[in-house]
C-alpha cells in the first residue's frame, strides 16, 4: 500500500444484532470495529456508507427490511457520497445480509467510476462469508481489480487485528 492513496468504505450498522446464543445490542457495528482497524494499519481515510433512512435497531425488523429491499433489487439513497477518483485503493466493507452487501453498498459501487481502482473486499458475518458479494461486486463495479476479500466473524471482530494484518501484507 507504500505510496498508494487508500480510502476505507463501510457499511456497517449499530443496534441489536445476531451473535452466536441469541441476539445482543452493540453500540458499534462490527464492520465499522474492522474498518477502523483497516485504516490503521494502512494509514487510510475512512468513509461510512450510510442510508439516508436508517435500519430499524431491532434485528428481525431489519431482517425484514433488508430482504425486502434485497428482493426488489433497491438502490437506497445514501445520506452523504464521497468520490472515489482521488484514491487509488479502496477497502471495501460491509456486513453479510442475505448472501451478499447490504444494499446501500451497490448504491455507492454504482456511483462510482473505478477505472484503474482497486477493491479489496472484507465482511463481517456469522458463518456465510462473503457469498454472492464477489461476484455481485464484479457485476457492480466491473473496471475495478477485485483483490482477494477477507471474511471475519462479526462476534470475534475485538481479536481480528492480526489476521486483517496478514491479509493486508498478502494483498
Ligand atoms: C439484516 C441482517 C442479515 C444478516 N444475514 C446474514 C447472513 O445471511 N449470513 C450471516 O452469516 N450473517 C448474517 N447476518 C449477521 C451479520 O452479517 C453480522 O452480525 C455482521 O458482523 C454485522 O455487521 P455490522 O455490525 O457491521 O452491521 C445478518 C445480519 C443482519 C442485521
Amino acid at each position: 500500500m507504500m505510496n498508494k492513496k487508500v480510502l476505507v468504505a463501510f457499511f456497517s450498522r449499530a443496534g441489536e444484532n445476531f451473535f452466536p446464543g441469541g441476539t445482543k445490542y452493540i453500540e458499534k457495528g462490527n464492520t465499522h470495529i474492522a474498518a477502523e482497524m483497516i485504516a490503521e494499519i494502512c494509514g487510510a481515510d475512512l468513509f461510512e456508507i450510510k442510508a439516508k433512512n436508517a435500519y430499524s435497531d431491532v434485528y428481525k425488523e431489519c431482517v425484514a427490511q433488508a430482504m425486502q429491499e434485497h428482493g426488489a433489487n433497491a438502490r437506497p439513497e445514501l445520506a452523504e457520497m464521497i468520490d472515489v477518483s482521488d484514491y487509488d485503493v479502496v477497502f471495501l466493507g460491509y456486513p453479510n445480509w442475505c448472501g451478499t452487501m447490504p444494499m446501500p453498498v451497490w448504491t455507492f459501487l454504482e456511483a462510482q467510476n473505478w477505472d484503474g481502482k482497486v477493491i479489496c473486499p472484507f465482511c463481517t458475518n456469522e458463518g456465510s462469508g462473503l457469498a454472492n458479494s464477489v461476484k455481485d461486486i464484479a457485476n457492480l463495479a466491473p473496471a475495478a481489480e477485485q483483490k482477494e476479500g477477507l471474511s471475519i466473524k462479526g462476534s470475534q471482530v475485538q481479536d481480528a487485528k492480526e489476521m486483517i494484518r496478514e491479509w493486508i501484507e498478502n494483498l
